[in-house]
């Protein structure tokens, strides 16, 4: 049975989980948490339910056995030093996070283990399998309507600097190669009303899932370079860097977080087809503009592009 509710990750759950670290009876942590025997029943069964192992004896109480490596408490731990970050809700399986974020209050992240209707950029699918890790942010910033693409970019410099280690780089518009495949795919759209708009960021990098026959040569999952990768280590790096250039952006320091773009890109100074809708833009990319757009030469004319399908050209 798919579970289509989340769950929503709690301050109680972090200090629960640190509580029952060793035998805890249930009146002991009924009186700690000032809740009734029920409730702390409730609790135990949702961090059961979450993938944590808790053996229970009639005498001794509780105590955690095993906790997974990727749970949400943990990602919540991770969340809460960062104050653009409120509230977390958790899918061991659901449609889409984008899809689930857009009924969420601003400065909520939604995570999935899985997703069975991912959504990739211009309308294409995004592969979901158990291992990978998917997620999306809702973000109302006090910024112009014309400055939205920016969000995308910033997203983008922050998960090509989370993967650093791997020599992560950024193919416009905002996808995240490692050695010329795409590890990371990141879809932005809007949600509210046009007066008070949220803006859904949702991230996908593959990290310990298997990458579909069909794309392979195209596609890499972190695991292929590295054996040891955990994908809690990667989403809390990747929290990091974007609470960092997103604190930039809003504070109106897009030219730091432009910088680090050109600075990560893949694309500028190769020629390149954009297409946008039906049109194609050929030539060389050669800057990221202040605008946020890419410019591209051809015959000495500069075009700026804010958002299309871009190919390299050989
Ligand atoms: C792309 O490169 O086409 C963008 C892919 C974006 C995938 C992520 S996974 C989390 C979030 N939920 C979705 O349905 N899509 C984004």
């Amino acid at each position: 049975m798919i579970r289509v509710y989340p769950f929503r990750i709690d301050e109680e759950d972090v200090s629960l989980v640190e509580f029952i670290s060793d035998w805890m009876s249930g009146e002991e942590i009924a009186k700690k948490f000032g809740i009734s025997r029920n409730s702390v029943w409730k609790r135990i069964k949702k961090l059961r339910e979450l993938g944590f192992e808790i053996d229970s004896r009639k005498k001794l109480g509780y105590k955690i056995r095993r906790i997974p490596e990727f749970n949400p408490v943990s990602c919540f731990k991770i969340l809460r030093k960062f104050s653009i970050f409120k509230t977390l809700y958790y899918y061991p399986e659901t449609d889409s996070t984008n899809l689930r974020a857009k009924n969420f209050e601003p400065n909520t992240i939604v995570v999935a283990e899985k997703q069975t209707s991912g959504r990739g950029r211009l309308g294409r699918r995004w592969f979901s399998e158990k291992g990978g890790l998917y997620f999306s942010m809702v973000l109302q910033p006090n910024i112009s309507f014309d400055d939205i693409p920016k969000v995308t970019l910033t997203a983008g410099v922050s998960v090509a600097e989370a993967l650093g280690k791997y020599s992560a780089r950024i193919k416009w518009p905002n996808d995240v190669l490692i050695g010329g495949k795409k590890v990371c795919g990141i879809l932005s759209e809007l949600s509210g009303e046009l007066e008070r708009f949220s803006i859904i960021v949702g991230i996908g990098i593959n990290v310990e899932n298997q990458i579909p026959e069909e794309l392979e040569g195209i596609a890499i999952s972190l695991r292929e370079i590295d054996k040891g990768v955990r994908r809690i280590d990667v989403f809390s790096r990747v929290v990091e860097k974007f609470a960092d250039y997103y604190g930039l952006l809003v504070d109106g320091k897009w030219e730091k977080i432009r910088e680090r773009w050109i600075d990560l890109s893949d694309t500028l100074g190769k020629d390149v087809e954009v297409k946008v809708g039906e049109v194609v833009y050929k030539g060389k990319a050669v800057d990221m503009d202040i605008d946020g757009g890419l410019v591209v030469e051809s015959d000495g004319k500069r075009k700026k592009i804010f958002s299309g399908d871009c190919f390299y050209v050989s």
